[in-house]
């Protein structure tokens, strides 16, 4: 043991340069920005320490045993460190414990001016701990029964206000104008004037009916944030009205909830589509937070089914880097670690997450996103690209259709309108402008 009894503080005992991590060992990619009163050493002590055995001064109670399990600086350079950490630290498909240790009490130190959890390798006996996606990539062929994707999904907008049957009319106009599911707002849940029952029961009813005039498969991403409890009751109702999905807003709900969620979801067969209202509070930053990268891992870890990762042309802040390297971690088994980036990742039995482009999207963008994602795996939402068609939400629901069709047969949009009226208005109203 080199704990020197006669020290204060051991956090130099936490950096170790010569250590090169074992297969089993979690890593964990920090950018920091330290205190002036301190050293880049002891700040990168400071970091292996808390967030696994130590604290601030030397300890009686430390035996040879317990000091192997502590995490170790290994490498270290322009504001960037990566920290390994002893799988047995870790308790298997606990994603809270996983962020009370890499992503707790160090963010609070006094010691970091700035700190971001960039990536985490995760090893695959770690990985293998975890559920994964129930479905993932198969929701396309298993719900919707299609060969290829992309999925097809619509917020009624205004995004809150509309009584249940406005929102209902709304569903149908678009469903019937052959788009797959309709999505709930991450801000609608039960209110008075669209009560969570009301909406489950008349958008089934609404949907069967649609679904028989038109022969196409169509379900619906029913939001049910709400407490834990009261969220599996929701899930259960929509199990019972024949829905596949349930939406949840895995950011303000929490991990744990999300983790119960998903053992509902593979009990009931259902798929989860994830939306991360709230992130951009801790992912914004660069310099600080957590990484949108990082929370997507977690959530493809955990077994969301889709989730929202942004579009690059849309109103939602979403460099192309990040939306690149989102959507390969989401759907490929092994990722290649890029220094600057991510850290290397083999998902081990884990299935891929469908990534979700929604926010500002509308028909004369959409060759664009479908050329930035470059697959069909993938989900897509339009909102007010749908409803402000100046015909209304079911011509909208077509010009949106129109456009994607013009896509998979290659030719450009201005081809398709000469023979589609809805796509032709759509271009006339919002052309190719990328919303701020
Ligand atoms: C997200 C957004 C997204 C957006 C819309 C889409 O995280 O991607 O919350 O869902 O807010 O509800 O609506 P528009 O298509 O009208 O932007
Ligand atoms: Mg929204």
């Amino acid at each position: 043991m080199t704990k020197d009894k006669e020290k204060i503080e051991w956090y130099h005992d936490f950096i170790d340069r010569d250590y090169t991590p074992r297969d089993d060992d979690l890593v964990a990619l920090f950018y920091f920005d330290k205190a002036d009163s301190v050293s880049v050493d002891d700040l990168i002590g400071r970091l292996a320490s808390e967030s696994s055995i130590g604290t601030w001064t030397t300890l009686e109670t430390l035996d040879d045993e317990i000091f192997k399990k502590r995490a170790r600086a290994f490498w270290n350079t322009n504001n960037h460190v990566k920290i390994s950490y002893p799988l047995e630290l870790w308790e298997l498909d606990n994603v809270p414990q996983l962020m009370s240790g890499i992503a707790g009490n160090i963010f609070g130190m006094k010691a970091v001016r700035n700190l971001r959890l960039i990536d985490t390798t995760l090893p695959v006996d770690y990985v293998n701990g975890s559920k994964g996606p129930h479905m993932g990539v198969d929701a396309i062929k298993r719900i919707f029964k299609k060969d290829v994707g992309p999925i097809t999904s619509c917020v009624p907008k205004p995004k809150i206000g509309m009584t249940t049957d406005q929102h209902v009319q709304v569903a149908i106009d678009v469903w019937s104008g052959g788009i797959d599911a309709i999505k709930d707002d991450e801000n609608l849940t039960s209110q008075v004037w669209n009560r969570f029952e009301d909406r489950v029961t008349k958008m089934a009813k609404a949907r069967d009916k649609v679904q028989n005039e038109t022969g196409e498969i169509k379900d619906a991403f029913i939001n049910v944030t709400a407490e834990t409890h009261e969220m599996e009751r929701r899930v259960k109702l929509l199990h019972d009205n024949g829905f596949r999905y349930f939406m949840v807003d895995v950011v303000t709900t929490g991990f744990a909830a999300v983790q119960t969620l998903r053992n509902l979801a593979g009990d009931l067969d259902m798929a989860i589509h994830a939306h991360r209202a709230m992130h951009a509070t801790f992912t914004k930053h660069y310099t600080h937070g957590i990484s949108m990268y990082m929370l997507a891992k977690l959530m493809r870890l955990i077994g969301v089914d889709q989730i929202h990762i942004g579009t690059v042309v849309g109103k939602l802040d979403s460099p192309k880097q990040d939306v690149l390297d989102m959507r390969d971690m989401l759907l490929e088994t092994e990722v290649k670690e890029h220094p600057d980036r991510n850290l290397y990742q083999n998902w081990g039995k884990i299935k891929g997450t469908l990534p979700v482009a929604s926010g500002g999207l509308h028909p004369g963008v959409l060759p664009e996103v479908m050329k930035v994602y470059g697959t069909t795996n993938m989900a897509l939402q339009v909102g007010g690209g749908i409803h402000g068609h100046p015909n209304g939400s079911h011509d909208g629901a077509k010009a949106t259709v129109q456009a994607l069709e013009a896509v998979r047969d290659g030719i450009t949009l201005e081809e398709k309108a000469e023979s589609h009226k809805e796509l032709r208005q759509a271009l006339e109203k919002w052309g190719y402008i990328q919303p701020i």
